[in-house]
């Protein structure tokens, strides 16, 4: 089987780390990265890889199968027309646009073009919230009533040197929230209505650095999220998986799922329910669910791969990471207004 011929356009931190991974990848080949900036171009150089400066220029001429699409969140939208245009799968990372409108700009314009738009929502390749999906839709702890999410962690100081992540837009909510929301939707459903608070009562910058989150789910659950990037804190999706080695590990539990029949922890994935009487007196039984561990972003390229051979159809389209931004540009619109944001 020819291999897939992937480009990467924006090749800072995190286009390094996908670079890395199509490197080792069997199935993927690097046709080449498209970044103006001069450290760009010394990586490409070192790595020994095609590098352009401009990325309509890259795709004109190297006509890659697949783009990743790993620049500044505000360019996403240009560089993915660019892509559908010229008949490009792409996987586009989070979040899909900075805006609703501009989101659903590419997802139409990749749909009419019949090119594959993936989005880089990577932990639903995670095996353990895929089982925790699974449980809680499939019924282990009854009808979801109750949902408790945290992300509370400390972000260090020189972190804050970047003036646009001291900016609003630049802070936890666009930036981390919007993988714990995209998580809740993937587990209980769509959410349909958004309360929420903000503080930046930590280090004074115009974004917050804090908020406390209300959400209903279309289901009639309700969730609430703490939220905070200025606490020494191990409740956090990132520093309670091990799901990247940046961050070290905590045997701790970042969500905690409660229904009619029982109750779950992700990531430890323990099942608490009664086999007997329901009562608060009696023995409220745990059960560990074992599920072997995969690293999301391998799982994620090998997709992407099969979604440009045409074999898979995204898991994470346009459209389902639309609503994800949706819902996550509504907790800064109900924190700035006060009130319900509800969506549709
Ligand atoms: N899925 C995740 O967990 C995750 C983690 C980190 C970052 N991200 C996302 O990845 C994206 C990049 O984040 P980052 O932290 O790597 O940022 P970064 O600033 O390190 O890298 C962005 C790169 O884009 C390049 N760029 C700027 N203008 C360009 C242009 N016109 N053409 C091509 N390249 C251009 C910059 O030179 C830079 O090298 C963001 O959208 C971010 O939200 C996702």
């Amino acid at each position: 089987m020819s291999k897939v011929r992937i480009a990467v356009i924006g090749a800072g931190m995190f286009g390094q780390r996908h670079l890395a991974y199509l490197r080792r990848e069997p199935a993927c080949e690097i046709a080449a990265i498209a970044d103006p900036s001069a450290a760009a171009a010394a990586y490409a150089a070192t790595e020994g890889l095609r590098h352009f400066a401009d990325y309509r220029a890259m795709l004109e001429e190297v006509k890659p199968d697949g783009a990743i699409i790993a620049s500044p969140n505000a360019l996403h939208v240009p560089m993915g027309l660019a892509c559908a245009e010229r008949k490009v799968h792409m996987l586009v990372e989070k979040p899909l646009a900075d805006t609703v409108a501009a989101a659903c700009e590419l997802s139409t314009a990749a749909e009419r073009a019949g090119v594959a738009l993936l989005v880089g929502h990577h932990r639903r390749h995670n095996p353990m919230l895929e089982k925790a999906r699974e449980l809680v839709q499939g019924g282990a702890i009854g009808k979801l009533t109750a949902v408790a999410a945290f992300w509370l962690i400390r972000k260090p100081d020189d972190y804050f040197n970047v003036a646009w992540r001291r900016e609003q837009g630049g802070g936890p909510i666009l930036i981390n929230l919007i993988h714990d929301i995209d998580d809740l939707r993937f587990v209980c459903g769509e959410i349909d209505r958004v309360q929420a608070m903000v503080s930046n009562a930590v280090r004074g910058f115009p974004v917050e650095d804090t908020a406390a989150i209300a959400l209903r789910f279309a289901s009639g659950a309700l969730g609430t999220v703490t939220l905070s990037d200025a606490v020494p804190a191990p409740w956090s999706w990132e520093l309670t998986t091990g799901e990247s080695p940046l961050y070290p590990q905590r045997a701790e539990n970042c969500y905690l799922f409660a229904g009619t029949m029982g109750s779950l922890s992700v990531p430890a994935l323990e099942l608490w329910r009664y086999h007997g009487e329901q009562s608060w007196s009696a023995s409220l039984d745990r059960e560990r669910i074992e599920v072997a561990a995969e690293d999301p972003l391998t799982r994620q390229l090998r997709h992407f791969a099969r979604v440009i051979r045409g074999e898979e159809a995204p898991r994470i389209t346009g459209a389902d990471a639309t609503r994800t931004l949706a819902a996550t540009l509504a907790v800064s619109e109900a924190a700035a207004s006060g009130r319900v944001v509800t969506l549709n």
